[in-house]
């Protein structure tokens, strides 16, 4: 079997990938190991910026984000008894929208299987070959489907497979630098049947830990909060979870959030990483499988969306210009952004959270900087262009 891009993982990179080679005339094949329906129902984050829904709605994938998802034009930030306002649209011109990404993957699969896309679920040992540049035969990427083994062969193969997947430890080890940062802490996330608690997105800071209030529709509510990674989830009953979100976000004028029946409870881990550089001859890496954020700030896919814009537009230059600069480039021009958002991540998560040292020093800084971003009209407007992606790299 033969393809012109090789493409190894199913989420957000890799169907978006995919989608948009084919608008340009270029042929893909997708391999993905789980099925369909645990990756269209897999519970991730939901904010989109303007960026990403932008490129969703040319690349005509829009209809159902339009119709479902929520435009928000600010947040809020709670801490010490108040709520603050972050206008992202006055300050930035942008906003965001409040779509799930189970939902993206949902739109993204329906758009390939509509197009009779070469998209195989279920997958196995996969490994990847020949991808060095240099080498006189082509990329190959070797796999087990239904009982059979298979060899694709390639022009290039992008690894979009995430941070557990076989693409990035493909990669030649001796150039390699990895950048790390694992947090003690991870997040509580439950999904909640009840009307939304406030307009807007709710991050507090609390001396208790973080919290945040997010939505998924008027019926159903998202929010996590601070907790130990090591913590089960079913050592949390529902009336200690009230207890805590209470705790940490209710307001002193008496505002609370508003309870409702928990139907589902889980908790992540938290760390920042990236691997340099995103590409080796002919092997290119895109969205997890090169670099993770932690949750705060909602980075996640929309980093994977940015990278694949890269990539687009690099092989594009590829196959109808014949030139290479662009894919030669990739590494310097998508980490431009991963570094910024790497930043952003770092530092919403290091202003909200109780950190492991966080002294009575620390803690009143924590307020001081929150403080300066309510109160700053240049501090929030870089608050806010960071926020909806707007912020230039
Ligand atoms: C959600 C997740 C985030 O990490 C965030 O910053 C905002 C919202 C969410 O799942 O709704």
């Amino acid at each position: 079997m033969r393809t012109q891009v090789g493409i190894v993982g199913a989420g957000p990179a890799g169907l978006l990938l995919s989608h948009l080679l084919h608008l340009r005339g270029i042929e893909s094949v997708v391999l993905e190991a789980r099925n369909r329906s645990d990756i269209e129902s897999t519970i991730r984050a939901g904010v989109l910026e303007q960026g990403t829904m932008d490129l969703l709605n040319e690349a005509g994938l829009g209809a159902r984000m339009q119709a479902e998802g929520a435009v928000h034009h600010g947040f809020e930030l709670a801490f010490e008894g108040q709520r603050r306002r972050i206008a992202l649209t006055e300050l930035t011109g942008h906003s965001i929208t409040v779509y799930a990404q189970h939902e993206v993957i949902k739109d993204l699969v329906a758009a390939r299987v509509a197009a009779d896309a070469a998209l195989k679920f279920g997958v196995s040992d996969v490994s990847l070959h020949d991808f060095e540049s240099g080498g006189t035969s082509r990329p190959r990427i070797r796999y087990a489907h239904e009982g059979d083994r298979h060899e694709l062969e390639c022009d290039f193969i992008v690894g979009c497979d995430g941070s557990q997947g076989v693409a990035r430890g493909s990669m030649p080890q001796a150039q390699r630098h990895d950048y790390q940062r694992i947090y003690p802490f991870g997040w509580f996330g439950i999904l909640v049947e009840a009307p939304p608690s406030s307009n807007e997105l709710i991050y507090a800071r609390h001396d208790r830990g973080f919290a945040l209030i997010s939505t998924r529709s008027p019926t159903v509510q998202r929010m996590y909060f601070q907790c130990d990674p090591k913590d089960s989830a079913d050592a949390w009953s529902d009336d200690r979870i009230w207890a805590e979100l209470h705790a940490r976000v209710d307001t002193h004028d008496g505002w609370q959030i508003t309870e409702g029946r928990i139907f589902q409870k889980n908790i992540v881990g938290m760390r920042s990483f990236v691997s340099t550089p995103m590409q080796s001859g002919k092997l290119f890496l895109a969205g997890d499988a090169a670099h993770i954020v932690p949750p705060t700030g909602a980075k996640g896919m929309n980093l994977a969306v940015s990278d694949v814009r890269v990539l687009t537009a690099a092989l594009r230059a590829f196959y109808e210009e014949g030139t290479n600069d662009q894919l030669d480039r990739y590494t310097e021009t998508a980490l431009k952004r991963v570094w910024r958002a790497e930043h952003f991540s770092w530092w919403m998560t290091r202003m909200l959270h109780k950190l492991d040292d966080t002294s009575p020093f620390e803690q009143r800084l924590q307020v001081a900087e929150l403080e300066h971003v309510t109160t700053s009209h240049a501090a929030a407007t870089a608050l806010a262009e960071n926020y909806v992606g707007s912020v230039a790299v």
